[in-house]
């Protein structure tokens, strides 16, 4: 279905080649003082257009917000975000009238709707994914003001070509228990100090400068050879307070698996420490607990990804996900019309080499949904509780002993 959350439920509309895209938020809090601006930054890093790595489809991607405010501030009822579709071309998808393009969802929307939208693939789109960034950027704007939460994605792989995680001395013996780090203290740093700044500085959305610059180069290949080329993006989101994620079907990673995997050409999903995480021993993987100068627990590694049980346990949440290589190509690819004839397929239309560097403001706004509608759910328990006369008769054991600082 195209809304997302329980209690900040997010609405998407549109497609391709509609008059227009966006969202319907219902449940912002309200109070909350937004500009437009603090929407329009965020689409700007998905808009198309943005350099030679990028689709050439030349789109403003201006939000014009249509109500739930006044005077900057927000009214607490629904909000309608609005971004016209200005440059469609919907005669560069002629070929594909007759041909299903090969792996993407021309095929599976007719065949679920019996109807075929002029760019195929209908909501498919990544055009569908302006309404999810606009959102993404107003609860990311609450989330900042609430507990200067940061959310920061980059892209981790181009093809082949990756940042490296592990440490390059570390001996990796498959038979040997003593297994590397999952990753090494260098990409642990890079998780808990790269900003927006630090990924912006590159087309590619690396903030690895030799990666980002080889990544550059493998995606100007891909383009000049009329292919595409698949990557990996990482996110992290610091700040968050502990508490947060719902077991046991809405464990916080699980939820957040479910936005991942609903962003287009999504095909892997990988939390905390991972796939790696099973190659090391407990020993290793286990994330001691220490005193923290709050007095609060922390933990000295965080291999865990910040949840444990689906609760957040106030350490960085970080996870990976993988997208394939876009499907339309106007290299020829051997194929079969809709009703079976065999034919060459050679797509013509603009399209992304590579759409990792554009996922990245995607994946920041599907975490942002994630964090702000499992903060208001887990707020508003903990609203009802305080209601209550306190309780004097628990046993210690019970209770969380006090802090010591
Ligand atoms: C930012 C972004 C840009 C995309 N650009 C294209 C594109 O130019 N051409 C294309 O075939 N697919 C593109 N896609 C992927 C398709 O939307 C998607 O792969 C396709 O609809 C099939 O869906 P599926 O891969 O999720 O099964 C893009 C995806 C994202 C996230």
């Amino acid at each position: 279905m195209s809304t997302f959350g329980k209690l900040f439920r997010v609405t998407t509309f549109g497609e391709s080649h509609c008059a227009s895209v966006g969202a319907i938020i219902d449940g912002c809090p309200p109070g909350l003082q937004l500009a437009a601006e603090d929407i329009q930054v965020q689409l700007d890093r998905r808009r198309p257009g943005q350099s030679d790595l990028t689709t050439p489809r030349n789109e403003k991607d201006r939000v014009h917000l249509q109500s739930g405010l006044e005077h900057g501030v927000t009214l607490g009822t629904p909000i309608a975000l609005l971004v016209r579709n200005e440059d469609q071309r919907p005669h560069d998808y002629s070929e594909t009238d007759l041909y299903p393009r090969p792996s993407h969802a021309d095929y599976t929307y007719l065949e679920k709707y019996g109807v075929k939208a002029s760019s195929g693939g209908g909501r498919s789109s990544a055009r569908e994914t302006v309404g999810r960034v606009a959102a993404g950027a107003i609860a990311e704007h609450y989330l900042k003001l609430a507990h200067g939460v940061e959310i920061v994605a980059f892209v981790s792989s181009v093809g082949k070509i990756h940042i490296p995680v592990t440490d390059p001395s570390a001996v990796d013996d498959a038979d040997n228990d003593d297994a590397p780090e999952p990753l090494s203290a260098e990409y642990r740093r890079l998780l808990s100090t790269v900003s927006r700044a630090d990924v912006d500085a590159h087309l590619t959305r690396c903030p690895h400068v030799e990666t980002a610059e080889r990544m550059k180069n493998r995606i100007i290949r891909a383009k000049a050879a009329s292919d595409s080329i698949g990557g990996t993006v990482t996110c992290v989101i610091r700040n968050l307070p502990t508490g947060l994620g719902e077991p046991v079907f809405d464990k916080f990673e699980a939820v957040l698996a479910h936005a991942m995997l609903s962003i287009p050409a999504t095909k892997g999903f990988e939390f905390g420490s991972g796939f790696r995480g099973a190659e090391v021993p407990g020993s290793v993987h286990n994330d001691k607990f220490s005193k923290r100068p709050d007095g609060s627990l922390g933990t000295e590694t965080n291999w865990s990804g910040g949840v444990q049980g689906g609760i957040t346990n106030g350490e960085d949440v970080y996870f990976r996900l993988s997208f394939k290589s876009p499907a339309t190509i106007s290299q020829a690819q051997e194929t079969a019309q809709y009703d079976g004839t065999p034919g060459s397929l050679e797509a013509r239309g603009r399209h992304d080499p590579c759409v990792v560097p554009r996922a990245v403001p995607i994946v920041e706004a599907m975490a942002a949904l994630v964090a702000m509608d499992l903060l208001m759910i887990q707020k508003s328990r903990q609203a009802a509780t305080a209601l209550l006369p306190p309780i004097t008769t628990l046993p210690p054991t019970m209770v969380m002993p006090p802090k010591r600082s």
